[in-house]
């Protein structure tokens, strides 16, 4: 009795070679592969490597050589049969019982996959004759190279309605068969009913294949404007549409390597990718279906889809997403990179070559940013009934998430970030982690400022450090002693610099010699980091500050501020001038932190991002410092 091929490639991707081999030798791991003593010869040391990628064993000393059904038969003695049934066993499937019909069904499957190779063959030449010409300047002028054309076996289709049923008569196959390959159309109705005409006329041809790089269908290009642009083979016992990713047999092993693998929209797009050096897969003019987002996570488990920037470009990002939601698992997930608008793969490495695309990958964005993204500019946030609708439609799409455990990881995430829409860290929240006691909800409120016409509008950037106004703000409530001691216990302790040294560059002072003091102190710390406390003030005195920083410095001038003098320990100096700086650098900085999450929630920027973390850093760099204070 045979087997659907399928199922044998089915219980190959399910079941390594290693997994069934460890249970009877001992193997080590060696990179991707893994070594073993050779059982099928007298083996000294290691010879046989065991590649689960490819799912086969060799040894290198006897040539033993094959998948997990042969090492059984070989090793174990088992009849081909019962190897497939101890697979499946562990693989937890059934040995489908195949019926005579089905047997029959197979072996037809098999030679309409020659045939249809058979074509291919001479679609491939055709394109090198004088009638393809007009194809190979097509392609040549879009800029596919001939390793290119050979790679994807481009064709051409003559424009003629029998020149393919002629050259497959010569060869002995029936126009039946290639009805049913799809390869040629049979009228079944009208006028001509009966006549059979080639189903590819004038066209460039586009080979598809299935995962195994076995061609199955095409897709034809016209060279002008006619229509359709594109036409694909029918659905046929080999090709299923839906199933099937354009590009995958060339992607397979390139992606798997590089665990990068960009989902195009078009033919060309794979091919342009593919040529610039990017794996590439594209599903056949439709949307992404559950069959070929699980083909996907076979190769890798975050492939990156690539959508026009246009608004039927975000709306089929979108679908895919919804798609894919229920199918998430651990691991596996989709990544999303949005192109310029009206821009594809093809057009852009056209334009702005290989580098282009490269730095459109950095920027692309997980799936659940998408989704909160999605959803935002779906419909306008300005009232609390609108908003109370965008929490909901967020809540709705985890609880889409069948896996259990990704479900209750998306639901952290999404209700931490209503949480942060909701009640902005730097407002509220800064009082209870005990920021700036006297100033937390000062500026509450501002994220209404935000909303504009309807929509919430993205924030303005940030505030440059060190602008006017930021400038402006802080000098003004800081006192000039107050200024003096910050400035003496960075003098004195130069080793805070490395901690604080980022909140002394936000700080604006509005004496002009402390604030060139201030400046001299970072420049000099930027060129020369790690000096000392006797080091920094030689510098500064080399730098013309000689007859005054002595004076400013002086203990007389610190009486307050004990923790700024010469002879604090760095606990003390540490701890008081993290109180310090939190209590006139804090505000500003929570400030610019609720922009900068603001404005992350909007775009999604990798600088809005940057800016996040970098003002979170100095915020608890201020807080830890000062955090002694209160145990003590
Ligand atoms: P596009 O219209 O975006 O074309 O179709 P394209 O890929 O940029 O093609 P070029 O660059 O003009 O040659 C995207 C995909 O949609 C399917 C094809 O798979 C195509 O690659 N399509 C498009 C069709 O199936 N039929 C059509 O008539 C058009
Ligand atoms: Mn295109």
């Amino acid at each position: 009795m045979s087997l659907p091929p399928h199922f044998l490639d089915e219980l190959r991707d399910r079941v390594t070679v290693s997994s069934v081999i460890g249970r009877k030798l001992k193997l080590e791991r060696k990179g991707r592969e893994f070594l073993s003593l050779c059982p099928f010869h007298n083996d000294s040391k290691p010879s046989l490597s065991i590649v689960d990628d490819k799912g086969f064993y060799h040894c290198f000393a006897c040539g033993a050589h094959g998948d997990v059904f042969k090492f059984l038969m070989e090793n174990d003695g088992l009849k081909f049969m019962e190897a497939v049934e101890q697979v499946a066993a562990l693989a937890g499937l059934e040995v489908p019982k195949e019926s005579p019909e089905e047997q029959q069904r197979a072996e037809r499957r098999r030679s309409l996959q020659e045939v249809v190779d058979l074509a291919c063959r001479w679609y491939e030449r055709q394109l090198h004759t004088s009638a393809g010409e007009p194809g190979l300047r097509y392609l040549r002028e879009r800029g596919l190279s001939e390793e290119t054309l050979k790679s994807f076996r481009l064709g051409w289709a003559p424009d003629d309605r029998k020149a393919l049923q002629r050259a497959m008569k010569a060869e002995g196959v029936e126009t039946d068969v290639l009805v049913e390959a799809g390869l040629v159309k049979r009228y079944e109705e009208g006028e001509r009913a009966g006549e059979t005409v080639d189903y590819m006329r004038g066209r460039v041809l586009f080979p598809i294949t299935d995962r195994r790089g076995r061609v199955i269908a095409f897709g034809g290009r016209v060279l002008g404007d006619g229509q359709p642009k594109y036409l694909n083979s029918p659905d046929t016992p080999l090709f299923h549409k839906g199933r099937i990713l354009y590009g995958l047999a060339q992607a397979r092993e390139p992606a798997h390597k590089s665990g990068e693998l960009l989902v195009a929209e078009g033919y060309m797009d794979v091919i342009a990718l593919a040529q610039a050096g990017f794996p590439a897969v594209a599903p056949l003019g439709t949307a992404l279906t559950e069959d070929q987002i699980a083909e996907l996570w076979r190769i890798t488990p975050e492939p990156s889809l690539c959508f026009d920037g246009d608004t039927a470009g975000q709306r089929a990002a979108r679908r895919a997403c919804d798609r894919a939601l229920p199918l998430l698992k651990p691991g596996h997930s989709l990544r999303l990179v949005t192109l310029p608008e009206g821009q594809d793969p093809d057009d852009l490495i056209k334009r702005e070559g290989k580098k282009a695309v490269r730095d459109l990958i950095a920027t692309a964005i997980g799936l659940a940013d998408f989704l909160w993204a999605s959803e935002l500019t779906a419909s306008p946030t300005n009232t609390p009934e609108r908003r109370a609708a965008f929490f909901k439609r967020m809540r709705d799409l985890v609880r889409e998430v069948a896996d259990q455990t990704v479900q209750l990881t998306y639901r952290d995430h999404m209700e931490a970030r209503i949480e942060a829409v909701r009640r902005p860290q730097g407002r509220d929240q800064g009082r209870n982690q005990g920021w700036g006691k006297s100033h937390g909800g000062q500026q509450r409120g501002r994220a209404g400022d935000r909303i504009r016409g309807g929509r919430w509008a993205p924030p303005p950037p940030p505030e440059p450090v060190g602008s006017r106004t930021a400038r402006a703000r802080v000098g003004a409530v800081l006192p000039r002693r107050q200024q003096q001691v910050i400035l003496a216990t960075f003098v004195h302790h130069p080793g805070l610099l490395d901690e604080l040294g980022e909140v002394l560059a936000t700080l604006a002072l509005d004496d002009p010699f402390l604030d060139k003091l201030r400046r001299q102190i970072l420049e000099i710390n930027a060129d020369d980091p790690g000096l000392d406390a006797e080091g920094l003030r030689d510098h500064l005195m080399s730098s013309g500050y000689s007859d005054t920083v002595d004076g400013l410095l002086s203990d007389d001038a610190l009486h307050h501020a004990g923790f700024a003098r010469k002879g604090a320990s760095h606990t003390d100096a540490r701890q008081g001038l993290a109180e310090l700086l939190g209590r006139f650098a804090g505000p500003l900085l929570r400030e610019q932190l609720f922009d900068a999450q603001q404005e992350y929630g909007q775009t999604f920027s990798d600088a809005s991002w940057q800016r996040m973390l970098s003002l979170q850093s100095t915020l608890q760099a201020i807080t830890s410092a000062s955090a002694l204070e209160d145990a003590n």
